[in-house]
């Protein structure tokens, strides 16, 4: 069975950007691939943060990910800093990857841009994805369109350490793009985001999700009731793919181009079916957030998981690379 590995940083909430962009892919991997899935908290430090909500953030994403479908049955899901190989075998990483390849990495640009004192972690930030994947030997790796810049460098990782030490230790991961279209945000702009406060949360209540949707930027060419629309450039239009049946979808299509409905009439629809569709995870975090332990052991345990298969490619790691051994 091919080998998936993904992670995904500890924001806390899920939102239905990330839910749709990722999670949903992620829960339907695990029926057909050993999944592993990580929350990764060693990447979140690498830029400014607050300690006091890190571990809370952490604890509400594995909430988050088991509420929407990861079934520990199935997957194993952990927290990156349960499991130190990720940090060790960074280390050894570190000394095959270019540091040109690093400094060429368009989210380092960005981020370093926005920083006056760049932290030396967030340019081997790469580094770490590239240990987190390679350390499971992963085949495929579900990933958003941001991340595939990340990826091919953990390829090339993979190839120079492969082709340094004259031993295939790492296989080439694979990406595999999420099916669903970028979900924008409710400005209808930037890419949804947590830090931007343009979401809804997964575990929004049925009002918030209203008040949120109704205000939510649409085709910007119908500034009266009567102006028809454009479906195609609608960032709501994109989330109703999502929520709704294929026979609503054509109709909402048909009412927008002829104006025959108002987008407050489009929203309502939509908010109806995203509110029943996201019920039952609603209720599922509920029942979790009520059992904390419950949590917690599941990440113990799918860390123990993880500790064993990382130590297997570490002692095969330090060993090509003629470390003594202990
Ligand atoms: N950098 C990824 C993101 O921000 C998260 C991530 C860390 C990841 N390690 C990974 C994704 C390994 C895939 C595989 O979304």
């Amino acid at each position: 069975m091919p080998r998936v590995f993904s992670g995904i940083q500890p924001s806390g909430e899920l939102h239905i950007g990330n839910y749709l962009g990722a999670v949903v892919n992620w829960v339907a991997l695990q029926f057909q691939h050993e999944c592993i899935y990580c929350i990764v908290d060693l990447h979140a430090i690498t830029q400014p943060y607050d300690t006091a909500t890190l571990a809370p953030r952490t604890l509400e994403m594995a909430v988050g990910l088991l509420a929407a479908g990861l079934d520990p049955s199935r997957c194993t899901l952990f927290v990156q800093s349960h499991v130190p190989q990720h940090a060790e075998l960074m280390w050894l990483l570190n000394t095959v990857t270019p540091l040109g390849e690093l400094e060429r990495m368009t989210q380092f640009k960005d981020k370093s841009a926005r920083q006056e004192s760049v932290p030396a972690g967030l340019l081997n930030y790469p580094i770490l994805q590239a240990a987190d994947i390679l350390l499971y030997k992963a085949d495929r790796v579900p990933v958003g369109e941001d991340q595939l810049q990340h990826l091919e460098l953990s390829r090339e990782i993979a190839r120079r350490w492969n082709t340094r030490f004259g031993v295939e230790t790492f296989p080439e991961p694979q990406p595999m793009l999420s099916p669903t279209r970028k979900i924008l945000g409710l400005d209808g702009q930037a890419k949804m985001s947590k830090s931007l406060g343009n979401t809804i949360g997964l575990l929004d209540s049925p009002e918030e999700i209203w008040a949120k949707l109704r205000p939510a930027m649409t085709d910007p060419a119908r500034k009266t009731r009567k102006d028809p629309g454009n479906p195609e450039i609608c960032n709501i239009f994109t989330i109703h793919r999502a929520f709704s049946t294929g026979e609503q979808v054509t109709h909402v299509d048909a009412q927008c181009r002829s104006a025959g409905w108002g987008c407050l009439d489009c929203k309502r629809l939509l908010a109806d079916n995203m509110i029943a569709a996201l019920a039952p995870v609603r209720e599922r975090a509920a029942e979790l957030r009520a059992r904390p332990e419950r949590v917690r052991e599941v990440l113990g345990d799918g860390a123990a998981h993880c500790r064993a298969l990382a130590e297997a490619t570490l002692v095969e790691a330090r060993q090509v690379m003629g470390l003594q051994a202990p």
